[in-house]
């Protein structure tokens, strides 16, 4: 099998490609990325010079390069994780996230209309459906739950949930979406909550949180992420969306402390800063539907995940210092500097 993986230059798609290239020695995997501030060739390293694997260099809105690339490569399945995936940029700077999340999704979606495809995989997120209310805990996402927005991010990858439903309808495109809740482990960008926490930890800089810290995300190791879509490819049924998520919610305040204790640094370092426009309070997916479809469920405890996060973090200083080093302090200034 020839696997187009886009996006595999940054934090799950990177993730996936180690993964696939070491699990399906006998499959090609090919990496299509536009290397933006968010993907990183080091990431790639540990696959770079496997025979299965080749990295392009590409944005996934380039038309012409898409279908050159089809054309060349003839994949048989695709599987998109390419996008802009930070809310937080998306309210300062919304029209990347359009041009990439949307219109990049067409054009993969017309590339496979023109050439053909056994299976085109989306990677979308929980954040399609909105969120719940905090005092509602009996409250979960189903894969029927309505679609609801609130920032400009999600508001992109609902619309490309509804780009890739179209294809499959109109054209017969042989698609499938997962939409997963917050994913933790390695190679995750620091502008992402944990990441940021423990490099701001390790540096003994204030750690911020925004309004009183009481959101509620539903974290899930990355690997259990990544055996789901891999199971999703090759299992699950055409046209369907599948839920992913373990279980695991954790106000802000829990996440962020937890990474103190294990650090053993002060709570002391804590800075309440003000709140992110329209944040969503609570997110909880129900995965029933592949877990009962499909057998998945998350192999990996947050007690030990997050331990083994923060071990790499330790082990892996020069991939991420060199990130905050640059440009990134100019973001940083940018969205904490006067909050
Ligand atoms: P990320 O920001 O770490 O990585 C995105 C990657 O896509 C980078 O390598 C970047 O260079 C590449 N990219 C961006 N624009 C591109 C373009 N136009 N053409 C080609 N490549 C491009 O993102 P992530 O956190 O790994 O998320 C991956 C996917 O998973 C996204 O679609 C996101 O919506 C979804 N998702 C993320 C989470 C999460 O917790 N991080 C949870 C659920 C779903
Ligand atoms: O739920 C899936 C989504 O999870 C993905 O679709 C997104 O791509 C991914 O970025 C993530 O979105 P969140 O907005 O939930 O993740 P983030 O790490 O930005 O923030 C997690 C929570 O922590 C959120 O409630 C905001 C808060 N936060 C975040 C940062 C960066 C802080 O309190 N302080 C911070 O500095």
């Amino acid at each position: 099998m020839k696997i187009i993986v886009t996006g595999g230059a940054g934090f799950i798609g990177g993730n996936f490609v180690h993964l696939m290239v070491n699990k399906y020695p006998e499959d090609q995997i090919i990496c299509l990325d536009a290397l933006t501030y968010a993907g990183n060739m080091e990431t790639l390293e540990p696959v770079m010079n496997k025979p299965n694997f080749k990295f392009v260099k590409g944005d996934i809105a380039d038309r012409e390069l898409v279908f050159h690339l089809f054309k060349e490569e003839k994949p048989d399945v695709i599987v998109n994780f390419a996008a802009e995936s930070h809310v937080d940029r998306s309210i300062t700077d919304p029209g990347i996230f359009l041009k990439t999340n949307i219109l990049g999704t067409g054009v993969l979606l017309d590339a496979c209309k023109e050439f053909g495809i056994q299976r085109y995989h989306q990677v979308s997120t929980d954040e399609v459906y909105g969120d719940l209310p905090l005092d509602r805990p009996d409250l979960f996402f189903t894969e029927e739950t309505p679609l609801h927005t609130s920032s400009p991010y999600s508001a992109s990858k609902a619309s490309a949930d509804l780009l890739v439903l179209a294809y499959h309808r109109t054209f017969q495109i042989p698609v499938t979406i997962s939409r997963c809740s917050n994913n933790y482990g390695p190679y995750h960008f620091p502008e992402k909550l944990i990441p940021l926490i423990i490099a701001n930890a390790l540096n003994d800089k204030p750690l911020p949180v925004y309004g009183k810290g009481e959101n509620v995300r539903d974290w899930l190791y990355v690997e259990d992420h990544c055996l789901a879509i891999d199971l999703i490819i090759r299992k699950g049924k055409v046209g369907e969306v599948y839920n992913i998520g373990g279980h695991n919610e954790k106000t802000n305040l829990e996440v962020v402390k937890t990474v103190i204790h294990e650090l053993g640094k002060s709570e002391d370092l804590i800075e309440y800063v003000t709140d992110r426009p329209g944040h969503d309070m609570r997110y909880a997916i129900d995965p029933a539907k592949i877990h009962r479809e499909l057998g998945w469920l998350p192999e990996t405890k947050f007690e030990d995940g997050i331990k083994k996060t923060i071990q790499w973090y330790l082990d892996h200083k020069h991939w991420w210092e060199s990130i905050i080093s640059g440009e990134y302090q100019n973001y940083y200034e940018k969205q904490y500097g006067n909050r």
